[in-house]
């Protein structure tokens, strides 16, 4: 069934000039990018969206990071495509991700992991809806 993931490449990534690896490897692996735009996050903002990990202890770590710089976030079209993401990126720390995944390339730690994806299609649905207007995707 077609789907569609939210794809963010986070500060790390954009400040190394990853972003067009990225896309382009994502291209490769059969994704369409439906909706693209490139934003620096506010701390405000980086908390909304994080939200459900409030309380945790890596939490404030995390906003500070999302918010040091532009990131690049995408709406993706495939089959299956949420799952396939997860596939392509690899495991969040990037130390455990499988050779040749996103993590594994460009990510350097659990924190600073390069790229962030939607977990499942109705957390998909919400992060899509978090970052782009219905007339955008
Ligand atoms: P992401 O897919 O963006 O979703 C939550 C993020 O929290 C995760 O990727 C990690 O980059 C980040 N994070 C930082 N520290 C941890 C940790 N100890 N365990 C899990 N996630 C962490």
């Amino acid at each position: 069934m077609t789907q569609r993931t939210l794809s963010i490449i986070k500060p790390d990534a954009v400040e190394a000039r990853k972003t067009g690896a990225i896309v382009s490897r994502l291209e490769e692996e059969g994704f369409k990018v439906v909706a693209m735009k490139r934003i620096h996050l506010t701390r405000a903002q980086a908390e909304g969206f994080y939200a459900e990990h409030k309380g945790r202890g890596f939490f404030d770590e995390l906003c500070t990071f999302m918010s040091r710089g532009p990131i690049v976030v995408m709406a993706l079209e495939r089959e299956d495509a949420v799952a396939k993401y997860r596939e392509v990126i690899g495991a969040t720390d990037p130390a455990k991700a499988a050779a040749g995944t996103i993590r594994k390339l460009y990510g350097s730690n659990v924190g600073e992991n390069a790229v962030h994806g939607s977990d499942k299609p109705e957390t998909a649905v919400r992060e899509i809806g978090y970052f782009f207007a219905g007339f955008e995707v």
